[in-house]
């Protein structure tokens, strides 16, 4: 449960928009995007006027409109959907018939805009598999909706954008066709989140951390995402995609620039996207031929988690059951430039590990040299370790004298939490849908980083096809080979969140 956005929280009120989203019957748009939408109308983000407008194939206005509510009352029971609650929310709710590759829906849809009067300004939200995304910029192009004559038409694509490298240029060389650049808003959820923005306050509010910050103090840095849960319902996405594409190429990297970014001229989108680029452009280029020296790649086994025995990845449905899709992927990056030569940023994430924690850890040099000659502990490096979920906040680990008359090392941990509930973050999706309400691309990827990074991750997707068995580890547990080859020279080894 997440808490409604608010104002105070807010630079720029929306004006009234026409939401359109594509994929209105899918799991999206019930888990996330009507949930967002309920609880950003309640708190003015977007505005009254607005319209949220449903594209549907085969579902009368009736059973669409159910559901919905179903899904509120499943995925968002906090917002309490009573009768009179609905009736307001489903009053801005319309639907338009369709299929996404007929022309006839996109005239349809324009037609529909037209008839409702009021703003001319647009948002059309993919909420659609990704071979989807240029068939409806395509149609809304036929369809005259691209052109901004009289108002904002801004486009939402959804991660995975693309799946290599190849695929990835292709879309956005066609999209690009249909609709300008400015115009798109590639979401990456992960830069939505609160706790990721508040990396980025900490880094450039705080005047404390820019000496810090650079090869000279920092060791080795670890950027993790570690899930609990398994591929669900999901198999025919994952068997293609792997932990690689779904998680590092995207999420993972994309932290990746804002930890590692030089501090931006002024925090707007292409001020914060160039910085972001010339990272992705300093990373060190892998040699195929030593793509396993960098990399871990394992698939989970049988185990169990939270005392409840869960299946192989191999025996989930729609699995094939000589799989060699990774569900864990590691990789080992360099950033050859002044600020980062030398320092190994360590990206991981995996499915059906043992704790649910996203953190970006920031692990510091070794004292020099041991001062107080003591038989209890010497001191253990510093450790800056922002929790990005669950319990979102920032850990400081330092060394302190333990009490006594002796000067033995204990070591102190100082919490700052970012919130004192989690409940009280806001949720990416209502952040996201804001920033694309009043036309900010910061927290969105533009074409050239997205290019960049499957570049950058191409040779380990080259591997990884040849690749006829794969690793295992216990589902439950942190039991991954290679982990602790991986990290081999970073202080402290592999840091598993606790
Ligand atoms: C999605 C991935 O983008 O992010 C999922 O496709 C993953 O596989 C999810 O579970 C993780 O997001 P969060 O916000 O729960 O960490």
């Amino acid at each position: 449960m997440t808490a409604p956005l608010d104002q105070r929280f807010c630079n720029e009120s929306a004006d009234p928009a026409n939401i359109v989203i594509f994929g209105a019957t899918g799991d999206l748009t019930k888990r996330k995007l009507m949930p967002a939408l309920v609880r950003m109308l309640d708190c003015g983000l977007v505005h009254p006027e607005s319209r949220i407008i449903g594209v549907v194939r085969d579902m009368s206005t009736d059973e669409w409109l159910q559901l919905v509510r179903d899904g509120l009352a499943e995925f968002a029971p906090e917002v309490g959907m009573d009768a009179e609650r609905w009736q307001a929310f489903s009053a801005a709710l319309k639907m338009v018939h369709g299929d996404l590759d007929d022309d006839a829906t996109y005239g349809r849809l324009a037609e529909s805009l037209e008839q409702l009067g009021g703003s001319r300004n647009a948002m059309f939200y993919c909420a659609i598999p990704p071979r989807w995304y240029r068939v409806a910029a395509r149609g809304l192009n036929r369809a005259g909706l691209t052109a901004e004559d009289e108002g904002y038409r801004r486009l939402v694509i959804e991660k995975p954008f693309g799946m290599d490298l190849a695929s990835a240029r292709e879309l956005n060389r066609e999209l690009q066709s249909f609709i300008n650049e400015s115009q798109i808003y590639r979401i990456d959820h992960y830069l939505g989140k609160e706790s990721v923005q508040n990396l980025l306050v900490y880094r450039f509010a705080n005047s404390i951390m820019e000496p810090l910050w650079n090869r000279n103090y920092i060791d080795s840095i670890q950027i993790s995402v570690s899930e609990t849960l398994g591929i669900e319902y999901r198999a025919k996405y994952y068997e293609n995609a792997g932990a690689l594409r779904d998680m590092i190429q995207s999420h993972l990297m994309q932290v990746m620039t804002l930890v590692a970014m030089e501090p931006p001229v002024e925090f707007t989108a292409d001020a914060v996207r160039d910085e972001k680029m010339k990272v992705l452009r300093a990373v060190r280029r892998f040699e195929p031929q030593l793509v396993a020296e960098d990399t871990v790649a394992a698939q989970y086994a049988s185990g169990s988690i939270d005392d409840a025995a869960v299946p192989a990845y191999v025996s989930e449905d729609g699995v094939a059951p000589d799989s060699s899709t990774e569900t864990f992927a590691a990789v080992r990056f360099q950033i050859d430039n002044w600020r980062w030569q030398g320092v190994p940023f360590i990206l991981w994430s995996g499915k059906r590990l043992k704790k649910k924690v996203s953190e970006v850890m920031i692990r510091f040099r070794k004292p020099p040299f041991n001062l107080f000659d003591t038989q209890a502990s010497v001191p253990a490096a510093n450790a800056l370790v922002f929790r990005l979920q669950p319990e979102a906040g920032v850990v400081l680990r330092m060394n302190a004298k333990q009490p006594g008359l002796t000067t033995d090392i204990q070591r102190l941990v100082m919490r700052a939490p970012y919130a004192d509930d989690d409940a009280e973050v806001a949720d990416a999706y209502e952040i996201l849908m804001h920033d694309v309400l009043t036309g900010d691309g910061t927290l969105f990827s533009r074409s050239d980083e997205v290019e960049e990074s499957w570049e950058i991750v191409e040779p380990i997707l080259q591997a990884a096809k040849e690749r006829v068995s794969i690793d295992r580890y216990r589902a439950g547990t942190w039991d991954i080979r290679g982990m602790e080859t991986l990290t081999r020279d970073c202080v402290g080894g592999w840091h598993r969140p606790s």
